[in-house]
C-alpha cells in the first residue's frame, strides 16, 4: 500500500485556513494555494534520488550530492489542478507539465476523459498528479488510469483537501500510489462537496461562479 500523508505543517494549516474562509477573494486564494502547494512539494520530493558529484569549493575538492536527474512531470487534472502547478514549479522548475481533462456525465455521474496531453517520455518520469479536492476520487482514479495506460509507473497524487470517501476509493483503485493532502476533512455532502472543505476550488481559483 502506498503512503497516505496529511502534510499538516503549521504554515500549511494556517494558509489553508485563509483559503477555506468564504471571504477570501480570488487573488489571495490563488496566491495562497500556490504557497501551500510549494510547502507540500518540499515534503513530497523528499525521496528524490541523489548521486555523488565531485566539485571544487574555494578550499578543496570534495564529493557532494546532486539530484540524480530523475525527471518530473506535473499533471494537473483540469481545471482546478492548474492552481497547483506553479507552486511545484517554484521548487522543480525543470519539470514538464501534462494535462488531463475530465467531465462528469450528468446522468451517470461518471467522469470521462476528454483531453490528455502528456510529455512523450511520461514512462520515464516521476509523475505528480495534482487536483486541489479529492472528493469522490472519481477524477483522480480516471486520471491515474489514463496515465498508466500511457506507460507511467511512478505516480504520486497531491491535493489540498481530501474526504475519507475519496481517499478510500483512490486507495482501492490504485493501492500503490502515494497520496499527499494538506487536510483530511469530515465527509462529502449530498452534492459531492467536501465538508467543511473550501467550496468549488475551480470557481474560487478562477473567479467563476
Ligand atoms: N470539487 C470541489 O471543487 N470542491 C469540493 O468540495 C468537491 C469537489
Amino acid at each position: 500500500m502506498g503512503k497516505f500523508q496529511v502534510l499538516d505543517h503549521p504554515l500549511i494549516q494556517h494558509k489553508l485556513t485563509i483559503i477555506r474562509n468564504k471571504n477570501c477573494g480570488t487573488k489571495v486564494f490563488r496566491e495562497v494555494a500556490d504557497e501551500i502547494t510549494t510547502l507540500m512539494a518540499y515534503d513530497v520530493a523528499r525521496d528524490m534520488p541523489l548521486e555523488d558529484v565531485e566539485i571544487e569549493t574555494p578550499i578543496q575538492k570534495t564529493t557532494v550530492k546532486t539530484l540524480a536527474g530523475k525527471k518530473v512531470a506535473i499533471v494537473p487534472i483540469l481545471r482546478a489542478g492548474i492552481g497547483m502547478v506553479d507552486g511545484i514549479l517554484e521548487l522543480i522548475p525543470a519539470a514538464k507539465v501534462g494535462h488531463i481533462g475530465m467531465y462528469r456525465d450528468e446522468e451517470t455521474l461518471k467522469p470521462h476523459e476528454y483531453f490528455v496531453k502528456l510529455p512523450s517520455d511520461i514512462d520515464q518520469r516521476q509523475v505528480y498528479v495534482v487536483d486541489p479536492m479529492l472528493a469522490t476520487g472519481g477524477s483522480a482514479i480516471m486520471a491515474i488510469d489514463a496515465l498508466k495506460k500511457r506507460g507511467a509507473t511512478n505516480i504520486k497524487f497531491m491535493c489540498l483537501v481530501s474526504a475519507p470517501e475519496g481517499v478510500k476509493a483512490l486507495q482501492e483503485a490504485h493501492p500503490e500510489i502515494d497520496i499527499y493532502t494538506a487536510a483530511l476533512d469530515e465527509r462529502l455532502n449530498e452534492n459531492g462537496y467536501i465538508v467543511p472543505g473550501l467550496g468549488d476550488a475551480g470557481d474560487r481559483l478562477f473567479g467563476t461562479k
